[in-house]
């Protein structure tokens, strides 16, 4: 019987020691370190035997894999990854409790297992009849998309040598454990060791891994950071639980770009996906806008997107007035009001302000400043800015509007949806005759755009 040893891992980052510590030295988190148990006899399985013969070559002779990319039959959810999964590679999807990870990638495993590609959906989480349930609601059938609800990374691994899928799905890997580590699932050496074992898997068996991950209260990847370290492509899915729509974000990949956001609206009969976000986000909003409301063009990954902003600004009964802020950085909030006090003369020192933006996006993009900066001036003198108008452009601190990037492609977007004007930088080289059907308002300045722009 080998001796039980244990020491203490920071759950944030991994750091080791042998004895417990209040603050991580590594990462500075506080309370973070779990005792974990682990076998002090050298552990085969995490012994990499060294067997190959490869040597370095230079990088002109290095001939380009030509990886297989293969569509998840969801258009939007490709779109996020750069034009599909990668053979071989393995990607990360985390995301809040039932949110929908599960059932993205139940249709998904629905669609590649069309021809005949075989997939081996592992669930750590729920029974086989529980997934039945959804598959039926989803209406997934197929011939070649196994299920497999085990926990144990051994007998999963065994299975994948018997079935050979070309796709694995592993739904949790918080939930799964290896032999080879004592400590409990979900633990750092568990989530390594298990993340190890797939990578493996991915790169010398050429199958393709999608792993989904918890996200912590504080909205972190569960686990340390390694995992996202190891994995090709992060994937976030986020949303509003009282809403029924989803956003799919990129936030690292090794095969394409980032910050591709993918939106989706969650209904009884699973994920269906819209590709024309805009409307959605506005389709609230009424045409006898109130105060405080200003459409604003921003750009999520290649796309534009156009989202109302709204604010309330009110006398305060505090000691100091309240600042607010929904879906915008806090500091840049306190930044924009700095300069409507400064150079617009807005007296906001006895007003609470409260910036909102709806459908719980996050904007965080300075393009987003001067309609921010229009949404409180107008509440705060009781004005509106035209329902067909849209807001773009980014606030200096001496009160100049600057230039923005990908501005042609928010003219569009907003000119698709029926706006008759919008508001741009000066700085931005535009040519306006190639816009028939919408006005566009150069400023310079965030007093000239107010004057330009506001309905007394
Ligand atoms: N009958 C239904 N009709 C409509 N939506 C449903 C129905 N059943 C479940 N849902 C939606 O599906 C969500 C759960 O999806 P799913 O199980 O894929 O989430 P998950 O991210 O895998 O969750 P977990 O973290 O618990 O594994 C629910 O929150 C709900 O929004
Ligand atoms: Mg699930
Ligand atoms: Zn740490």
């Amino acid at each position: 019987m080998p001796k039980l040893k244990t020491k203490w891992v920071c759950q944030n980052c991994g750091y080791e020691t042998p004895k417990y510590l209040g603050k991580c030295p590594d990462c500075g988190q506080w309370s973070s370190f779990v005792e974990e148990v682990f076998d002090s006899a050298p552990n085969l399985s995490n012994k990499r035997v060294f067997t190959d013969d490869t040597k370095p070559c230079l990088i002109n002779e290095i001939e380009i894999d030509n990886r297989i990319r293969f569509s998840t039959g969801i258009e939007e959810f490709d779109r996020v990854l750069g034009g599909g999964l990668v053979q071989g590679s393995i990607v990360l999807i985390a995301g809040d409790p039932g949110i929908g990870k599960s059932t993205i990638l139940l249709q998904t495993g629905k669609y590649i297992c069309k021809n005949d590609t075989k997939a081996l959906y592992v669930s750590a989480e729920e029974s086989a009849s529980q997934i039945k349930l959804r598959a039926k609601r989803l209406g997934v059938e197929s011939n070649s998309l196994y299920i497999y609800s085990q926990t144990n990374f051994e007998a999963i691994k065994k299975q994948i040598e018997e079935i050979k899928p070309q796709v694995l799905i592993i739904d949790s890997i918080q939930a799964v454990y290896s032999e080879a580590v004592t400590s409990s699932p979900g633990s750092v050496s568990q989530i390594r060791e298990c993340t190890n074992i797939l990578l493996d898997i991915a790169k010398n068996k050429n199958i393709t891994v999608v792993v989904v991950g918890h996200v912590t209260k504080e909205g972190n990847i569960a686990g340390p950071k390694v995992l996202e370290h190891m994995v090709d492509t992060v994937i976030y899915f986020e949303g509003d639980r009282y809403k029924s729509y989803r956003l799919l974000r990129c936030m690292k990949n090794r095969f394409g770009t980032t910050n591709e956001v993918g939106v989706f609206n969650m209904c009884d009969d699973g994920l269906h996906e819209i590709s024309n976000p805009s409307e959605m986000f506005l389709n609230e909003r009424t045409q006898a806008v109130a105060p405080g409301s200003v459409v604003i063009a921003t750009n999520e990954g290649t796309r534009p997107l156009l989202i109302e902003i709204q604010s309330l600004v009110g006398t305060t009964s505090y000691p100091s007035p309240r600042r607010v802020s929904n879906g915008i950085d806090y500091n840049r909030l306190l930044q924009i009001l700095a300069v409507l006090e400064k150079r617009v003369g807005l007296n906001l020192s006895k007003q609470d302000v409260y910036v909102n933006v709806i459908g719980g996006i996050e904007i965080d993009e300075p393009a987003a400043d001067l309609g921010v900066a229009l949404a409180v001036a107008t509440c705060a003198r009781d004005v509106t800015v035209s329902a067909d108008t849209v807001i773009v452009g980014e606030l200096g601190l001496s009160g100049e509007i600057r230039a923005v990037n990908n501005l042609e492609k928010r003219i569009k977007e907003a000119e698709k949806l029926g706006f008759k004007k919008i508001v741009v930088p000066s700085a931005n080289k535009v040519k306006k005759e190639d816009y028939t059907n919408i006005e566009i308002i150069s400023v310079s300045r965030l007093i000239d755009a107010i004057t330009a722009c506001v309905n007394k």
